[in-house]
C-alpha cells in the first residue's frame, strides 16, 4: 500500500547553540527540499550539524530562525501539544543513541509511543509490534532492553520509530552498530520502505556503503551545506 507522504522544505534555517563563553552556529541551511518518497543520505563528519538537521526537521529543537515547513505548514507554528501528536503520528525517529528505557522489556519499549495515546486498538498494536522485533531479528524474550547487544538495541529503537507506520522516518546513523548481516537487513528495510511503500526516509550515515545505496546525499560539513545542496551519489 503506497503511503502518502509530505513535502518537506526548509528555508533560511538556522541553529546557534551556547557554549561557556560565545555562541557558535551549529546549522546553517539556505534551502532544503525533499519530495514525498525520498530515500535521502545526511553525511558529514562529526559535529556537523547531522544530528541537529533531523531534530529540527522534527520540531524536536525551535531553531534561532527560519522555516521547516512540511506540506506547507511551518510546523514551528504549531503549539507544542499539537506538535507532538502530529509527530508521533507522522515521524518515525531513530535517535542516536537509541533512546531505550533499559528497564522495560524490548516489547515495552516498542509499544511505548501507544502508551501516550487512547489507544482502542492495543492487541493490534502489540501483535504489529512482536512482527516488527520478530522482523528484525531481535530476541524478544529478554527480560530487559539492558540484556539486549547494542546492535539489538539499535533494532528495537528501529522497529519502536515503526509502531504507527508513519509516512516519514528520520533515522540518526541506524547502522551504526550493526554487523555487516544486520545492516544490510537494516538497508534493505529502509529501500523498501522508500521504493515499495512510498515514504520518506532521511538516514544520517557514516557508512559509505549505506550512501551509495541511498543514492540521494545531503552532505553537512561545519553545520554548513557542502557541494550543491542534494546530490546523486550514483
Ligand atoms: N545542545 C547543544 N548545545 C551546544 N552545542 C551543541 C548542542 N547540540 C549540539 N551541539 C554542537 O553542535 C555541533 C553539531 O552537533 P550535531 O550533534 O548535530 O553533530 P553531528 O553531525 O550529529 O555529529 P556526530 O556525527 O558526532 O553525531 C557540534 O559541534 C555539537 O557539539
Ligand atoms: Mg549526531
Amino acid at each position: 500500500m503506497a503511503i502518502q507522504a509530505p513535502a518537506i522544505s526548509v528555508r533560511d534555517l538556522r541553529v546557534v547553540y551556547a557554549d561557556r563563553s560565545s555562541h557558535f552556529t551549529g546549522l546553517s541551511i539556505e534551502a532544503l527540499d525533499v519530495a514525498p518518497g525520498s530515500l535521502m543520505a545526511v553525511t558529514g563528519p562529526s559535529g556537523s550539524g547531522k544530528s541537529t538537521l533531523l531534530y529540527a526537521l522534527a520540531g524536536l529543537i525551535r531553531p534561532t530562525a527560519g522555516t521547516v515547513t512540511w506540506d506547507g505548514r511551518n510546523i514551528l507554528d504549531l503549539p507544542e501539544s499539537g506538535r507532538d501528536r502530529w509527530r508521533r503520528h507522522t515521524i518515525g525517529f531513530v535517535f542516536q543513541d537509541f533512546h531505550l528505557l533499559p528497564e522495560l522489556t524490548p516489547l515495552a519499549n516498542v509499544l511505548l509511543p501507544g502508551s501516550f495515546e487512547n489507544v482502542t486498538a492495543k492487541a493490534e498494536l502489540r501483535k504489529r509490534a512482536l512482527a516488527l522485533l520478530d522482523g528484525f531479528g531481535v530476541p524478544q524474550r529478554r527480560k530487559s532492553i539492558a540484556d539486549l547487544s547494542r546492535g539489538e538495541q539499535q533494532r528495537v529503537a528501529l522497529a519502536r520509530a515503526l509502531l504507527f507506520d508513519p509516512p516519514v522516518l528520520l533515522a540518526d546513523e541506524p547502522t551504526a552498530s550493526l554487523d555487516a548481516a544486520a545492516g544490510e537487513l537494516v538497508a534493505k528495510t529502509l529501500e523498501e520502505f522508500s521504493i515499495r511503500d512510498g515514504r520518506t526516509v532521511i538516514a544520517v550515515t557514516h557508512d559509505p556503503v549505506l550512501v551509495e545505496r541511498i543514492g540521494l546525499k545531503f552532505e553537512l560539513e561545519r553545520g554548513h551545506v557542502r557541494g550543491d545542496a542534494v546530490r546523486e551519489t550514483a
